[in-house]
């Protein structure tokens, strides 16, 4: 976790650029935030709170300087504080560091250094680096050769950015964290991720673990290990610096599930062709067809495993012996893997610890990878034999919606893909979905229901087949946002032990989509309400639901694997509406960070 940002340029002000950084990239971490700037000297800002906290303390400050880093922070070691801010100091204050990641052998490192003389004032494993610096550059090393230095003691992940006293230049490298460069007309860029500078240049370098990049005013240069210069190549990114903006929504994550019909479209687009009745994933073409015995195992965390849960039973239906997998457990779980073995990953960020160590796991006994994500250059997308992106856009709420989608139709996309059995009905239906998620949106109640629903104890949400991981995801969107108890439940599993949960201040909420579950989730429907708890139905049947239910929300047909996906955006708002109207952090909730890089 933990976002951080240089820059160095002679036109803009300094500070304007790393604030304005720091909020694109908030979604990050958000406990503390803080920046240097080098001027001759070095001026460090930080603070417990957030990036307006930090920008509100220094409005009456001019930054004035030529190069800077800054940092937000979800904290890993030790708490939020202003000394646990970054960026961190050496003794005499002629360095200055962000990192994002983990520093295993801190431990042994700050022993060392303390028995030196050092005195680290934080509690965070990040403090040691710019006294490694400090301890290189007094045996006489340069800036760069300092920075290298100490950044070969170093064990475990990390993206990490430096900048000196008096020099205009910032040091950066990664290993296993993301970094990217920015290469504006008028001054470079680094930073976790994208959006930190999206309003200033679209021309990015990925950077490579291993690699150092030093930036200053008139240019940049990537080398590796060695120091040997690595030839690189700028690619421009497809995204509109509106894109990252709020577009008039008062949450970002309002604005991404609005944004999903337009995520959706261009998932689709290129990849299926209605004339030639096929479905085309040209990343995944090397990988050739599944064999019907060759396992697949999906591996995600949170949101992105419940789309694998999807994602496995649409392989599964095409005789695939797919399974699904916490990325967290997959190692513990013994699974067995050979050479025949596809994994996929599915990760939103690409850069998920649990799922990237669930994925190296794989490849080490010899497996086939294969990524489902939405950031290109993650270390998923380098990491993996095969990559398919989902195309969402940036999504900068904590609480993934637009990419849940995306995700559930490229998992469709590539299980028609790499099983053969594209057909018409699902060409028209993916081509459909877009118009009717559209409808969805725009004639939805679901505010009306949130309001009658607001002071509920627990929020329950049953569903059967393709709508299972849907109910899942509907609870897991509740908690995360409303801070409130919901559950999410396979409707046949109430019986089974939930059922005692429910009370009549524990509204259910009944997906019955599809001639196959609408008559069982009658059955699942019945008994709760004979416990007195409200029901809501998410269903395209709303003439024979509404007479069971309290109330109806009601969704287009869009087959039967489609319609999960209509009926998960009117869970996505009711939850939004619930938490809005509790007055919740709805795009950063407490605790939580969109890319969790700590196993
Ligand atoms: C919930 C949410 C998380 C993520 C999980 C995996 O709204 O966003 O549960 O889905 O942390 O993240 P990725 O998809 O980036 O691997």
């Amino acid at each position: 976790m933990c976002g951080i940002i240089g820059y160095t340029g002679t036109t803009q002000n300094v500070g304007d650029v790393l604030l304005t950084g720091l909020s694109g990239l908030e979604y990050r971490g958000y406990d503390s935030a803080g920046l240097a700037v080098s001027n001759g000297s070095l001026s460090v800002h930080k603070r417990e709170g957030d990036v307006s906290g930090l920008e509100t303390a220094l409005s009456d400050r001019s930054l004035s300087g030529n190069a800077g880093i800054g940092h937000t922070r979800w904290s890993t070691h030790g708490p939020p504080s202003d000394t646990n801010a970054h960026p961190h100091t050496d003794c005499d204050g002629t360095v200055a560091v962000v990192h994002n990641g983990i520093i295993e052998n801190y431990q042994s490192l700050r022993t060392e250094l303390e028995e030196e003389g050092h005195t680290l004032e934080s509690e965070t494993d990040t403090e040691v680096i710019p006294h490694l610096i400090e301890r290189a550059l007094t045996t006489g090393a340069g800036h760069d050769e300092a920075f290298r230095r100490a950044i070969d003691r170093l064990e475990g992940s990390y993206a990490v950015a430096a900048v000196f006293t008096g020099d205009e230049a910032v040091y950066a490298t990664r290993n296993e964290s993301p970094l990217v460069l920015g290469v504006g007309s008028d001054g470079y860029y680094l930073a976790s991720d994208v959006p930190a500078f999206i309003e200033y240049t679209d021309n990015v370098v990925y950077l490579a673990d291993g690699e150092f990049v030093r930036i200053n005013p008139s240019g940049f240069v990537v080398t590796d290990e060695q120091g040997v210069i690595v030839d690189t190549a700028v690619e421009t990114v497809d995204w509109d610096p509106e894109d990252a903006g709020k577009s008039g929504h008062e949450h970002y994550m309002l604005k991404e599930i609005y944004e999903q019909p337009t995520a959706i479209r261009k998932c689709l687009r290129e990849r299926v062709s209605e004339m030639e009745e096929s479905i085309t994933v040209e990343e995944l073409s090397d990988l050739g067809t599944l064999e019907r015995d060759g396992p697949v195992q999906f591996v995600a965390c949170g949101t992105s495993f419940h789309a694998a849960l999807y994602g496995a039973r649409l392989l599964r239906e095409q005789g695939i012996h797919a399974q699904c997998f916490r990325a967290s457990e997959y190692a513990a779980e013994s699974v067995p893997i050979h050479s025949g073995t596809v994994v996929i990953g599915v990760t939103q960020s690409g850069e998920t610890a649990d799922t990237m160590s669930a994925l190296r796991t794989a490849n080490k006994a010899g497996a086939s990878t294969v990524t489902v994500t939405n950031v290109v250059g993650s270390s998923a997308a380098r990491e993996c034999d095969h990559v398919m992106y989902i195309r969402a856009g940036p999504e900068i709420g904590v609480a993934a919606t637009k990419t849940f989608a995306s995700q559930q139709v490229a998992l469709t996309l590539l299980t028609s893909a790499l099983t053969g059995s594209a057909s018409l009905d699902t060409i028209k239906r993916l081509r459909t979905l877009p118009d009717q998620l559209q409808r969805v949106l725009d004639e939805s109640t679901a505010r009306e229901i949130a309001m009658e629903y607001v002071d509920a104890d627990s929020y329950f949400f049953i569903g059967r087949g393709y709508n299972a991981p849907v109910a899942l995801e509907g609870a897991l969107k509740m908690k995360e946002i409303t801070y409130k108890h919901a559950e999410g439940f396979a409707g046949g599993e109430l019986k089974h032990g939930p059922l005692a949960l429910v009370t009549e201040a524990s509204p259910v909420f009944a997906m019955a989509t599809g001639e196959n579950h609408v008559e069982k989730m009658l059955g699942n429907i019945n008994e709760v309400e004979a416990r007195g708890a409200p029901v809501v139905a998410v269903t395209d049947s709303p003439a024979t639901l509404s007479q069971y239910a309290d109330h109806v929300l009601e969704v287009p047909d869009a087959g039967p694997r489609l319609t999960s996906v209509l009926a998960n955006v009117q869970l996505q708002l009711v939850s939004y509406w619930v938490a809005n109207e509790l007055g919740r952090s709805i795009d950063k909730p407490r605790h939580l960070a969109k890319s969790v890089t700590v196993e």
